[in-house]
This record gives structure tokens, sequence and C-alpha cells, in this order.
């Protein structure tokens, strides 16, 4: 998904000095986890991964992409959705699922052959509501979709991890299709060529990691203060004042689902009233405190911290903090130069000296 901070790009440079710095996988804790890319990427790697973060939308991701270990099974909702076992017995409907595999065929279904149905991204998101976030046609298939994945996981007839997978693909899907310039703070008065295309899901097959890895949609601390025998902490706050749940508000609706109870949007945007979480780490007065609570709250050995060196923590006041919590006041700074993409909109943890980047990580040793 585009997302301000996406670390995937930046994944062998990251893997590469756990390497360097050898350490052996164990329990790592990604707590600010967003895409989940990093959970994902140490998963791979072998590590048990507890990771954390405030937004729904991004606990979806984790459970998706780090803790969901086997492909899912869809006996249950093949037997049990009347509407689904009627598009089984069609020969059309075999014939678009052929050699698609069990997970192909369910997202094949969901995204063509549900019927759209008006919910709330039909009635806020999209030109019914007063605004373009997505045609009127892709917004109402998100809520059918969205519906049907609901009433399933409900009643039992599917389990979390299919569930959490085809959700996933939901989001990844909208964010293909949003008419936006890569963030929900605005949408777009014309419709570009991306909104214009039809949803599509593409779910992705879980993979077989270390048993134990954990989701949890909380404050990074409140987790590392739980997470009990860690190896390794990996941080990669927000680095400026804008507030994730602005510009995501979208996709957590999505994730959200607010089946219960219906949320009042404010706004051009459509914001939920009282909702955007506000994180300590937007904060220019609180960020400094808040990683030194977080580094203290942690039973990590080792933390690596991402940070923009344009941050609301300059890099002597962020090296303080983390001198200050090192075992023995050393930190390590780690970086990585290459060429700038020109349209590169992902500059967190970025410094820029004409076409040059340059990445930066530091390491600490706590204890
Ligand atoms: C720079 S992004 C992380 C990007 C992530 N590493 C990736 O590759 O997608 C920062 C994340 O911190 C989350 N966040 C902000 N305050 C938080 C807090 N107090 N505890 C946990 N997560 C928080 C935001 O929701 C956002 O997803």
């Amino acid at each position: 998904m585009r997302y301000i901070g996406n670390k995937t790009r930046l994944l062998p440079f990251l893997m590469g000095t756990v390497e360097r710095l050898a350490l052996s996988p164990k329990t790592a804790h990604d707590a600010f986890s967003g895409t989940a890319a990093v959970g994902r990427a140490l998963k791979e790697a072998g590590w048990r991964v507890a990771s954390s973060d405030l937004m729904t939308y991004s606990y979806v991701f984790q459970r998706a992409y780090v803790v969901a270990q086997r492909s899912p099974s869809f006996a249950a909702v093949r037997a049990g959705d009347p509407e689904l076992r009627r598009a089984l017995r069609s020969p059309s409907f075999r014939k678009a699922i052929a050699g698609k595999g069990a997970l192909g065929a369910m997202s094949e279904y969901l995204a063509r052959w549900v019927d759209a149905e008006r919910g709330f991204i039909g009635a806020h998101f999209a030109p019914a509501g007063g605004r373009m976030y997505f045609t009127q046609e892709n917004a109402d298939r998100i809520d059918a979709i969205r519906r049907r994945l609901y009433d399933w996981w409900s009643s039992g007839l599917i389990q979390d991890d299919a569930y959490y997978v085809l959700l996933a693909a939901l989001i990844e899907g909208a964010d293909r299709v949003a008419n936006t310039a890569g963030v929900y703070a605005a949408y777009i008065k014309r419709w570009q060529s991306n909104a214009r295309r039809a949803l599509t899901l593409k779910p992705e097959m879980p993979q077989r990691g270390a048993r134990g890895s954990t989701a949890h949609r909380a404050d990074a601390t409140i987790v590392a203060a739980g997470a009990g025998e860690v190896e390794l902490l990996y941080v990669d706050p927000p680095y400026n004042a804008r507030q994730y749940s602005g510009y995501y508000h979208v996709p957590e609706v999505i994730a959200r689902g607010w089946f219960d109870t219906i949320p009042v949007l404010r706004g051009k945007t459509g914001l939920v009233a009282g909702e955007g979480q506000q994180s300590d780490w937007c904060s220019a007065r609180k960020a400094g405190e808040a990683l030194a609570s977080l580094l203290a709250a942690s039973s990590a050995r080792h933390a690596l911290v991402s940070y923009n060196s344009e941050g609301l923590l300059s890099e002597h006041d962020l090296r303080d903090v983390l001198a200050g919590a090192a075992k023995f006041g050393t930190v390590r700074r780690f970086s990585r130069g290459y060429r700038r993409y020109r349209s590169d909109s992902d500059r967190v943890g970025r410094v820029y000296q004409g076409d040059r980047v340059r990445e930066l990580l530091y390491h600490v040793r706590l204890r």
C-alpha cells in the first residue's frame, strides 16, 4: 500500500544491518508496524514477531502478513453460503476460477460475483456522498465485499486467518483505485486513471514462520512493556506533526467496518468525528520523552531506530535520548546512500543532498 514511511524499499538495508550486528532470530518487536513490511521481513528471516500500531488497518496487515501461518480453509463458507454455492454450480464461475486455488477463487468471487451494494463507503466517500475518493461503482463494491467478509466471519463461516488475509487484500485493492495523490487528506477533483479501473483483490498466501507471533492495535510503549523477552526492538515512529489517523482515515473506516454503530463524519474529507488518535510522536514537545519511555519500557537487548534528519527531534536530541538508554552509552549510525528517485514521496528516514538520498538507522545496545 502507498504509505508514508513504508520501509519496503529499505528492507535490504535494514535486514543487512540486522545481519551485520550478528543478531540471531529470536523475538523482535516491530513497534510501529504500519504496512507490516518490516515484521513480515523479520518473520521470513526466522524471527518471532510482536507487532503494534495504533491504526486498525495496520492491525489487519499484521494479522495477514505476520500472524497468519497457513493457507486458509474455505470449506465451511463453500458449504454454508447459499449464494456462493449457487455461483460454484455456474459453469462460467467455475471457468473463471479454474486453476486459481481456494484463495484465488474466493477473491475472484468477492471482487466480481458479489453484487455491489450501497453502504458506508458508497454513501460518504464517493459521488453519492459528495466526495470523490472512489468511483461510485468501486465504493459500492468495497461495501459489498466488506459486508460479506464480516457476515462470513461473524457467523463462523471463515476463521480469523481467512478474514484478515481477504480484508488486507480489500484495503490494498481499495488503495490501488483511490482517487488520491497517495494519502487520504484530500481527494483529487478529477478522476485519475487508477481510480477508473475496477477494484481487484490480490490476497497474499500466508507464509509459515516461527510460532507465536502477535499483532496489537495499541500504543508501542504499552505493548513493549508486556512483550516479555525481546532481542530486537525496531522503532520507526512518525517523524513530523502529521497524524496518520488524518492521512489514512478511509482505510481505517474500511478496516473497522462500523457495523454496530454508524460514525458521524466531519469536514470535506469525511474524518470520523471523535476519532483520530493523537500520537505523542507527532508532537515536538513530547517525541523525545515518548522515545525515552519506549526504550525504558522494552526488555529488548537491542534497538534499531529509523528516524528522519528533518524530523521533530533533531539528530542531537535523538542521539541524546538513545545514548541515555544505551547500556554502554554508545550509539551507532548506519547509513546507505543511493540516487534519489524523481517521483519519490516517501521521505521518512532520508537525508537529501542534491541527487543523493541517505537512509539512516541508529543502533543501541539496551541490555
Ligand atoms: C513511519 S510509519 C511506520 C511504517 C512501517 N515501518 C512500514 O514499513 O509500513 C509510523 C507508524 O506509527 C504508527 N503510530 C503512531 N503513533 C504510535 C504509537 N504511539 N504506538 C504505535 N504506533 C504508532 C502510525 O500509525 C504509523 O503506522
